[in-house]
């Protein structure tokens, strides 16, 4: 059973705009947490609006924090799985298959597109990324803390530029030359263990690195529903490949060679140096 321990009082209600926080009804993302993390029941969230649209996802902001408490309120980032127009409905049927869900309701709901079956869908993606988010967090690589999984939605560290407003994907920005060889390292570094675990991230690009920190200069990797087992899945080493190249291309145009060819032998050598 769940219940809040503050629905005793009548007059405890959450302010306007604002509700309860999801924390107690979620998975929790892996532990020792970020001191940033409020797990209090008597929290409240509110949604401040959407940050981007995604083609499978809207990113939202969420606000939480304790009323009566003197912290600060933490901001998150809401990325939130649409149940329709799915860029990776091709892909469901094998992914699904993969996870060996039940012959049930549910499989023929999923295989049939209806609202309910799309709604599974969306949650099935959520605990994808949930899942590795949680993993390479462990593992220390620099990817934004998963706070909690909760249906089709997940919780996430809100990674910040230097005016702590949403830090700008490596995409839109146009570093100077001499910082290219050190981000080109950090990307290169990420990969390299990326691949010592078996993975590539499926779909690597300059759209999916922000830059974070006072001074720009760190890479943050993020959207991962899709991570790819380089060995086990007979299509590993393309995806490997095509996130070696699309990074090493953009390097290049920006004005550092990369041998996109090179990046992607050493990354496949690190996948099967366990085998
Ligand atoms: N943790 C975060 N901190 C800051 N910004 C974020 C965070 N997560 C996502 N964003 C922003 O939201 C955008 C969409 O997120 P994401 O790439 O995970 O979803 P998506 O649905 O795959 O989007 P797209 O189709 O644009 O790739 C990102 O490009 C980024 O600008
Ligand atoms: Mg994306």
């Amino acid at each position: 059973m769940s219940f809040n321990l503050l629905s005793d009082d009548p007059s405890d209600v959450p302010p306007e705009g604002e509700r309860w926080s999801s924390w107690d009804h979620a998975t929790h993302g892996p532990t020792p947490r970020p001191d940033w993390v409020n797990p209090d029941l008597g929290a409240v969230d509110e949604d401040l609006g959407i940050l981007r649209s995604g083609k499978e996802a809207d990113v939202h902001l969420v606000r939480r924090w304790t009323p009566g408490r003197p912290d600060e309120p933490v901001t998150m980032a809401a990325k939130r799985f649409r149940s329709s127009e799915h860029r990776l409905f091709h892909r469901d049927a094998g992914y699904l298959e993969g996870r060996r869900v039940r012959r049930s309701r549910e499989t023929r709901a999923m295989a049939r597109r209806t609202d309910f079956g799309r709604e599974l869908i969306g949650a099935q993606w959520a605990m994808a990324e949930f899942a590795t988010l949680s993993r390479l967090w462990e593992q220390g690589l620099a990817v934004p803390y998963p706070v909690q999984l909760r249906g089709t939605e997940i919780l996430l560290e809100f990674i910040t530029g230097p005016d702590g407003e949403a830090a700008p994907r490596l995409a839109q920005t146009r570093p100077p030359r001499e910082m290219l060889p050190e981000l080109f390292e950090q990307i290169r570094a990420f990969m390299l263990t990326l691949a010592t675990l078996g993975w590539a991230h499926g779909d690597l690009s300059p759209y999916n690195v922000l830059l974070a920190g006072a001074s720009s200069a760190d890479l943050v990797v993020i959207d991962w529903p899709q991570v790819v087992d380089v060995i086990g899945n007979p299509h590993g080493p393309e995806f490997l490949e095509r996130d070696a190249r699309t990074m090493g291309e953009w390097f290049t145009r920006r004005g550092f060679e990369v041998d996109h060819g090179e990046l992607f032998g050493d990354l496949m050598a690190a996948a099967t140096s366990r085998w």
